[in-house]
């Protein structure tokens, strides 16, 4: 079954190197396993696109979030670092990138790869928290990242965010749609629940995109502190209500 599927790709590859030539026949045998025809209109998804599909949205998610020099970034779960070296571009040399991940082989590996560039400083961190201290930084960065924190853990988790962004700071996060993918819908989320975690620990959603072309979309939350109190007895659209201004 993985084999038939693969065979295609292979041959396209060795055909496109220029490795192997072959005849009409066989181009025909080897592509005939799996025609280009819609037939569902996800089945093309993930054909084209690499396995990151959303990254080739990083302008657009960046516009979002409009970054300045001299920001704090944490990348949570900064996988390879790709995200953090875009963000390191972004923060320029007096911000910092610092670069949260699990696992220490892939935190070796980023200290490798981005030691000429200070404002990238990955760390081990820890499962249940990034680990750092009050109003450190400005933006949690999650790029599928998320639903790696364990499912008891996450309301704790952006309680702890919000000692550790500074008041004006804010939460980013991209996931897999979980409705809507097609492939691996498990390691994603769901916006309505991602968005009543969140409000369950302090933040209120601000924007919230589906990312074109993909399955992903991104969510920006802020501190709700920045909202103050309605002032008593008003309503929402802050007039007063009707049986009060009766009594008036
Ligand atoms: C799907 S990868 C995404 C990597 C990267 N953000 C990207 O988009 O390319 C998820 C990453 O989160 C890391 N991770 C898992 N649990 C974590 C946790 N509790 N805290 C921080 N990182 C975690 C994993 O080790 C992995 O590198």
């Amino acid at each position: 079954m993985i084999a038939s599927r693969l065979l295609p790709l292979a041959l396209s590859l060795l055909v496109g190197s220029g490795l192997c030539s072959l005849s009409a026949q066989q181009t025909k045998e080897a592509t005939a396993t799996k025609s280009t025809r819609v037939e569902d209109p996800k089945q093309h998804a993930y054909e084209g696109a690499a396995r990151y599909p959303f990254r080739a949205n990083s302008e657009y998610i960046f516009k979002e979030l409009d970054l300045e020099a001299g920001d704090v970034v944490v990348d949570i779960g900064a996988g390879d670092g790709w995200w953090s070296e875009r963000l390191a571009e972004l923060v320029g040399e007096k911000g910092r990138v610092l670069a949260a991940e699990v696992k220490q082989d892939l935190v070796d590996e980023m200290a490798k790869e981005y030691e000429d560039t200070p404002q990238i400083e990955p760390y081990l961190c820890p499962f249940d928290s990034t680990g750092l201290e009050e109003d450190e930084v400005d933006l949690a960065f999650f790029a599928q990242s998320f639903h790696h924190i364990e499912k008891d853990a996450r309301v704790e988790y952006l309680k702890d965010l919000k000692k550790v962004i500074r008041p004006t700071g804010r939460i980013c996060i991209i996931e897999k749609h979980s409705d809507i993918a097609t492939r691996s819908a498990d390691h994603g989320s769901f916006p309505s629940h991602l968005a009543k975690l969140a409000e369950e620990a302090g933040w209120v959603l601000v924007r919230y995109e589906l990312m074109p072309k993909t399955y992903h979309f991104l969510t920006v939350f802020v501190q709700e502190e920045l909202f103050p109190a309605e002032p008593e007895g008003r309503g929402r659209n802050g007039r007063r209500g009707r049986r009060r201004d009766r009594e008036d």
